[in-house]
């Protein structure tokens, strides 16, 4: 009798109904929240978070786990107990008392990012900046001594379970050697191919019901998940309950249906993790690499594909009659879904360009993590690398240089590497999807996704916390995640 192991599964069912109830209440203050409910909801999900911490560091939960080593348990139960281990290991990794100073500076930090990134003042920024990077070193020495691994290492595992700086730093020097001649070749390419974007206004009930033909023909479940709009897109709610967001531009279509696309990645995955595991740590997704990996495949493997335009191009026209039909042969839409820009800003980049924002964000947290780079010389910092990376300046221009993103100003490092993983893993899982399933030109031209669906059902979705990452890639694929194969995807698509 697994009797210990039994009331562990019977407490971790608990902590999913919590965490779905904050999914719902965070999906909710995004989209329908009447603002002036903010604070009751900050103090609401606040109280769910703190009640659900208890759960998993308390003193039964510890005498539970103990004894459940020694039971007899299958090979899903018995990675399902190491990930409650785990759950338990980085929930008691910091002192409640850390967790709540390091929340309120992170707040605050947060705040004065929006106040001074407008204006474009990194030195009234700084002292916050600097408050956050020397919690977060103290948070990855706290984690560090927790679990036995390097500081910045544990901070990559909270994101990714099971990478480290090695790792990342190996996968990383593969894609840099090639990367600045690539995209300086791409660029070249693109700006001598001659395309006509499509001119707007583009009516946003149109857009609409693009993104709901789009997440039709990907097969997003609408039973079990909504499209809203919000600010900044993302994907949340519960894994039976997904709640995807997009917002609309009026002079630009794309953005928002590649955001869609984007987003149901994220969704489907969440939508088919192994139903009998649902409310436990190994029915869940991997990691946000794993899951970026996803929504990638769907954005840029699928949605950016010139099978995916063919077959998209008549909803197209005919959500948009003022255009006119030459605009949408595949000609032309192929060079202006697939353009290539150098520019400052990461959110904005192109796929080509993106890794190159990623690769120098990550230099530099990983530095500043581990000592080596004082907060104050970020902004230096920053214009070498976007110099050697994409041959742009940023100085007197910190607003578009180190200032841009929210990650740093709201605490987080070592999720920044997760994007560019993701995008090597969609490459990787792409290329063996591809010479298994030889069809999928034709398949993909007729709007028949089925055949993909059910490939990264079986691959990747019905695994759910199974393996990790590294596991998984080269379970998958029968390799190791390898970036060559990245960047030949990159070769074919943009300079082929
Ligand atoms: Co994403």
């Amino acid at each position: 009798m697994a009797d210990a192991y039994q009331k562990l599964e019977a407490k971790f069912e608990e902590l999913a109904a919590l965490s779905h109830a904050m999914g719902i209440l965070g999906w909710d203050e995004q989209t329908m929240m009447p603002e002036g409910s903010g604070d009751e909801r900050n103090f609401a999900q606040a109280k769910l978070a703190a009640l659900a911490h208890r759960m998993v560091v308390d003193d039964e939960t510890g005498e539970l786990l103990e004894r459940a080593v020694e039971e007899r348990l299958d090979h899903w139960q018995r990675a399902n107990l190491g990930l409650m281990r785990r759950a338990r290991m980085q929930a008691s990794a910091l002192p409640s008392e850390f967790v709540e100073r390091q929340h309120r500076a992170g707040m605050k930090a947060e705040q004065m990012w929006r106040k001074h990134r407008p204006a474009n003042d990194w030195r009234s920024f700084l002292p916050y900046f600097e408050q956050n990077v020397a919690l977060v070193r103290q948070e990855a020495e706290l984690r560090s001594a927790a679990r036995g691994i390097a500081p910045y290492d544990a901070l990559l595992d909270l994101y990714e379970p099971g990478i480290t700086q090695t790792d990342v730093d190996d996968w990383f020097a593969g894609l840099a050697s090639e990367l600045p001649e690539l995209i300086m070749r791409a660029e070249e390419r693109s700006r001598a191919t001659p395309a006509q974007p499509p001119p707007g206004p583009f009516s946003i009930a149109a857009q609409q019901m693009l993104g709901r033909r789009a997440m039709e023909a990907l097969q997003f479940d609408f039973d079990r998940g909504r499209l809203d709009v919000a600010v900044h897109p993302f994907c949340g709610g519960a894994a039976g309950d997904v709640r995807i967001t997009t917002r609309y531009d009026e002079s630009d279509y794309v953005e928002s249906l590649m955001g869609v696309i984007h987003e149901a990645g994220h969704a489907q995955y969440e939508q088919n993790l192994p139903v009998q595991w649902r409310h436990q740590p190994i029915g869940a997704a991997v990691g946000m690499a794993v899951h970026e990996s996803q929504s990638l495949f769907f954005e840029m493997q699928i949605g950016r594909s010139a099978e995916f335009l063919e077959f998209f191009a008549p909803a197209l026209a005919a959500a948009f009659p003022h255009v006119d039909a030459s605009v949408w042969r595949i000609e032309n839409m192929v060079p202006v879904y697939q353009a290539v820009r150098r520019g400052l800003i990461r959110v904005n980049a192109d796929e080509v360009t993106y890794p190159a924002h990623i690769l120098l964000r990550y230099a530099i947290e990983r530095d500043l993590v581990n000592g080596s780079l004082a907060p104050a010389d970020v902004p230096e910092r920053w214009n070498a690398e976007m110099g050697k990376w994409l041959g742009l300046e940023t100085t007197g221009n910190d607003r578009n240089g180190c200032m841009q993103d929210v990650h740093w100003p709201s605490g987080a490092f070592g999720y920044f590497p997760t994007y560019t993983l993701g995008a090597m893993i969609a490459a990787q899982l792409a290329d063996s999807f591809k010479r298994e399933q030889p069809a999928w030109h034709d398949d993909w031209r007729r709007g028949d996704f089925t055949g993909v669906r059910e490939w990264l059902s079986g691959t990747v979705w019905s695994r759910g916390s199974r393996l990790q990452m590294k596991e998984l890639v080269a379970e998958v694929t029968g390799a190791p995640l390898d970036p060559t194969l990245y960047l030949a995807h990159l070769r074919a698509r943009y300079l082929g």
